[in-house]
């Protein structure tokens, strides 16, 4: 642990969870960007423990340093050009979700890895809750027999005030995305605990009669997504992403031996066998699991541990030159599962095939796939899919949003000074 890897984040609202790794990781924090200054200076007093944290507000100035790694947690639909760019600067890629926004950018994403060589990422932490830990370690041992069946959740619902702080701007990403995008913390980890990757994809939405009935009054989002995507085993998994006014995080997997759960009121994992898959087991069991390792520093960790995992397998990879688990073609694997099944959404259903990110030939059909609902300032709607189908937008929806917007002092560019101290780190997840 000499060595540190020194890492630079960009972004300062979730890359805030970056700034303090445990020092098992092996990363340290050397430079943070981000394009307002006030926000740089606030993180200095915070995060500069030894006077030589770097700041910048051009990214391209903070790839000029001598930093090892980048930790991406700029806007949602911007992380491949970043992380292109990073990777062809030699410097190792932490990306938060999504790893890209067009299929297009997941091939270029690919082929930029392939070429350089370096380490790249997908920061998605749901799979590392010590629930979800728990049962893969279930599913390893074969007590489950093969998956047959997954359902995963993640349901993050916002009143609308808070919304309008997070979300500053007519352009702002949480205004445009559609309800299928956000899906990497919900099929992630179907896919880490039993090994398999999504092949074919369907999206729907709830589209009820009730027109009074919305999430949000100016964020262009249907309540919610549904995606049922065929793995690469011959098993269904169900996803759900979006707001319908709860928190969910369930994760469900029923095997050809028997099923298991996360128990949403008590956190348990909750393991059942049926007469014929019994196999020595008790019908029903439900406990509290441990954590692998490092439980004292996954505890304290946000998104129930997730983080602190994250952190340590990205500090591994480096370490070991060796690509993590969550590795490019995984990352697009999730990430394009949103992109399809909001094709599939606005096509009535109809399944379409996940790309073989790790095939040249394959995913060289989609290299010119520049399909996306996110608009940049100026673009023409009409020149782009819709972001909902059943949320329509309210008459007065866009002046209300304006004038939250001014109340806190919009700065343009998706910022607001009164943005500030919503900390990512309290989340808590079973
Ligand atoms: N894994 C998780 O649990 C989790 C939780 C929250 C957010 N996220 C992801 O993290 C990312 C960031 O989320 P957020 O809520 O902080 O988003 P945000 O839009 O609130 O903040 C993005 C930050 O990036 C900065 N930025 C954007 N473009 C920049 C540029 N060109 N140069 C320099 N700085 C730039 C902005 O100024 C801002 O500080 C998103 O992709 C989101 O999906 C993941």
């Amino acid at each position: 642990m000499e060595n540190k890897i020194r890492i630079g984040v960009v972004g300062t609202g979730r890359g805030k969870t970056f700034m303090k790794p445990a020092s098992c990781t092996g990363l340290k924090l050397a430079a943070v960007c981000d394009r307002r200054p006030e926000k740089l200076e606030v993180i200095k007093s915070q995060y500069d423990t030894d006077g030589t944290l770097m700041t910048f507000t051009d990214y391209d100035e903070m790839l000029k340093s001598d930093i090892d790694a980048v930790v991406l947690a700029n806007y949602f639909n911007e992380h491949a050009e970043f992380a292109i760019k990073a990777l062809r600067a030699g410097k190792h890629v932490l990306s938060e979700c999504t790893a890209m926004s067009t299929l297009a950018e997941g091939v270029a994403l690919c082929r930029a890895v392939e070429e350089t060589g370096k380490i790249y990422m997908i920061a998605e932490n749901y799979p590392f809750t010590k629930q979800r830990l728990e049962i893969k370690r279930l599913y390893e041992s074969g007590e489950l027999g093969e998956m047959l069946y997954g359902e995963a959740e993640y349901c993050h619902p916002m009143l609308n005030s808070t919304t309008y702080k997070y979300a500053p701007g007519e352009y702002h990403w949480r205004n445009q995305i559609p309800s299928t995008y956000y899906c990497t913390h919900a099929i992630a980890q179907m896919m880490y605990i039993t090994g398999t990757m999504p092949v074919r994809v369907n999206g729907f939405v709830p589209q009820i009669k009730d027109q009074s009935y919305r999430e949000y009054e100016f964020r262009q989002q249907d309540s919610g997504g549904v995606i049922v995507c065929q793995m690469d085993n011959g098993a269904v998994v169900r996803t759900l992403q979006g707001a319908f006014r709860t928190h969910s995080g369930i994760a469900r997997l029923y095997g050809t031996h028997g099923a298991a759960e996360v128990e949403r009121s008590t956190g348990n994992v909750v393991v059942y066998h049926s007469d014929v898959s019994r196999m020595g087991q008790p019908a029903y069991r439900s406990y509290a699991p441990d954590w692998p390792d490092f439980g004292e520093l996954a505890s304290a960790a946000g998104h129930g541990g997730g983080d602190f995992w994250v952190q340590y397998y990205f500090g591994e990879a480096i370490r070991n030159n060796e690509q993590p688990y969550l590795n490019v073609y995984r990352a697009c694997a999730m990430s394009s599962v949103g992109i399809l099944a909001w094709k599939s959404v606005l096509s009535g259903g109809q399944p379409f095939d996940v790309p073989k990110w790790d095939d040249e030939e394959d995913r060289k059909k989609y290299e010119n796939d520049t399909w996306t609902p996110f608009l940049k300032e100026g673009e023409d709607p009409a020149d782009h899919p819709p972001r909902a189908v059943a949320w329509k937008p309210l008459p007065e929806a866009l002046d209300k949003a304006k004038a939250a917007w001014e109340e806190n002092d919009y700065l343009g560019l998706g910022w607001s000074k009164k943005d500030i101290d919503m900390s990512f780190d309290k989340v808590k997840m079973n």
